[in-house]
C-alpha cells in the first residue's frame, strides 16, 4: 500500500497522519512512535515547562517530530519558541490564539507552520499569518476546542483554501478515531488528519492507565465541554474556548457551577494536581474527546496507524463498488 496525498508528498511521510501536541501527553516516546508507525508525532509543549520540552525531545531520540504549542501561552513566554527551534522540529503545531508574532522566527529557522483552527475566522488569520498547513478542528476533539462540527468546518475550510490559498494543506481533527474517519477526512477534501484521542489511549502516551481504562470503558455520550479542570488548575483561557473531559465526578461536581469553583480552587489545587498525576480519575478532569466510544483497548502506537491506515485503504478502494451501481 501506497498513500499518495499532498501533505505525505510535503512531508515526506507514508501515512497522511499526525500525532496532536497533546500537552504533556504527547511526550517524546509517542512522537517518536507516530514517526515510526510512519505518520508525523508531535511534543505537546502545552503551557510550556522549559525543563520538560527539554526532556521530552531528549526521549524522542533522534526520531524526526515537530512541536506543538497553545499560543496564547506562548505569547506569555515567547522565549519557550527559541528552545524548541534549537531542537530543530519538524514543524511548529500553534492552536489557540494569534500565530502571526511568532512566524519570523519560525521561518527563519526553516521550520514549517501548522496552524490549528476552530472557525472560519480563525482559518482567515491562519491565512493571513503564512500558514503552509491548516488543522480544521472540529468540536468533537478532546481537549480544547470551539463549538463547529468536523463534518462542516473541513468541507466549509477546503472550499475556503481553494478559492484563495490553493497551496495551503488542510487536516481535519476531532473525532477521528479509525480508518473511517481517515476516509471520511479525505472525502471532505484533506490532505489528512490529525489524531489525539484516539492515540491518546496507547502505550506510549503519558497518561496515567486508570484514566485510559476509564475512557475506554465509557462511550461517546460520556464526554462533556466545560471548563472546570481549568478553572482548577489556574489557567484563564479566551472565553472562546472550553475544554473536551470525560464526564466525572469532578465535572459533575464543579461544571455549571463555575463561581463557586473558582472561590475553592487555589485551595484546592495542590490535592487537584495529585489526583491527575497519581490517577484518581474520578476526582479528576480527563481530557479525551467523542472518539472514546470508537475505541476499545490501549494499544501501541504503531499498531494504532497501521489499522487506521489498512481500514482507510479497504474502505476508499472498495466502497465505490458497493455503493454506486
Ligand atoms: C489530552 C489532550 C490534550 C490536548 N492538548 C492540546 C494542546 O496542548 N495543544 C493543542 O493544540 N491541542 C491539544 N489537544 C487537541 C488536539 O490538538 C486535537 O485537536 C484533538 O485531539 C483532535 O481530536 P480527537 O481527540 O478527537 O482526535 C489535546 C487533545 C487531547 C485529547
Amino acid at each position: 500500500m501506497a498513500w499518495k496525498t499532498r501533505l505525505t508528498e510535503a512531508l515526506g511521510i507514508s501515512l497522511p497522519i499526525l500525532l496532536a501536541p497533546m500537552g504533556g501527553a504527547a511526550g517524546g516516546k509517542p512522537a517518536a512512535a507516530v514517526t515510526a508507525g510512519g505518520g508525523l508525532g508531535f511534543i505537546g509543549a502545552g503551557y510550556g515547562d522549559p525543563a520538560w520540552i527539554d526532556r521530552e525531545f531528549a526521549a524522542a531520540g533522534n526520531a524526526r517530530v515537530g512541536c506543538g504549542f497553545i499560543t496564547w501561552s506562548l505569547a506569555n513566554q515567547p522565549e519557550l519558541l527559541d528552545r524548541v527551534l534549537a531542537h530543530a522540529p519538524a514543524a511548529v503545531f500553534l492552536s489557540f490564539g494569534d500565530p502571526a508574532p511568532f512566524v519570523p522566527k519560525i521561518r527563519a529557522a526553516g521550520s514549517r507552520l501548522i496552524c490549528q483552527v476552530q472557525t472560519i475566522a480563525h482559518t482567515r488569520a491562519a491565512l493571513a499569518a503564512g500558514a503552509d498547513i491548516i488543522v480544521a478542528q472540529g468540536t468533537e476533539a478532546g481537549g480544547h476546542g470551539a463549538l463547529r462540527a468536523t463534518m462542516t468546518l473541513v468541507p466549509e475550510v477546503a472550499d475556503l483554501l481553494a478559492r484563495g490559498s490553493p497551496d495551503t494543506l488542510l487536516l481535519a481533527a476531532g473525532g477521528i478515531a479509525d480508518g473511517r474517519g481517515l476516509a471520511a477526512a479525505i472525502m471532505l477534501g484533506a490532505d489528512g488528519v490529525v489524531m489525539g484521542s484516539r492515540l491518546w489511549a496507547t502505550r506510549e502516551c503519558l497518561i496515567h492507565p486508570n484514566h485510559q481504562t476509564a475512557a475506554l470503558a465509557a462511550n461517546g455520550d460520556a464526554t462533556v465541554r466545560q471548563i472546570a479542570a481549568d478553572i482548577a488548575r489556574g489557567y484563564d483561557w479566551p472565553g472562546e474556548f472550553t475544554g473536551r473531559v470525560l464526564r466525572t465526578g469532578f465535572v459533575d461536581r464543579w461544571h455549571g457551577d463555575e463561581a463557586a469553583h473558582r472561590a475553592a480552587a487555589g485551595a484546592a489545587r495542590a490535592g487537584y494536581m495529585a489526583d491527575v498525576a497519581e490517577g484518581r480519575t474520578d476526582e479528576a478532569g480527563v481530557f479525551v474527546g467523542e472518539a472514546i466510544g470508537l475505541m476499545d483497548r490501549v494499544l501501541p502506537a504503531a499498531a494504532v496507524l497501521a489499522a487506521v491506515g489498512a481500514q482507510a485503504e479497504a474502505l476508499l478502494r472498495g466502497r465505490a463498488a458497493r455503493v454506486l451501481a
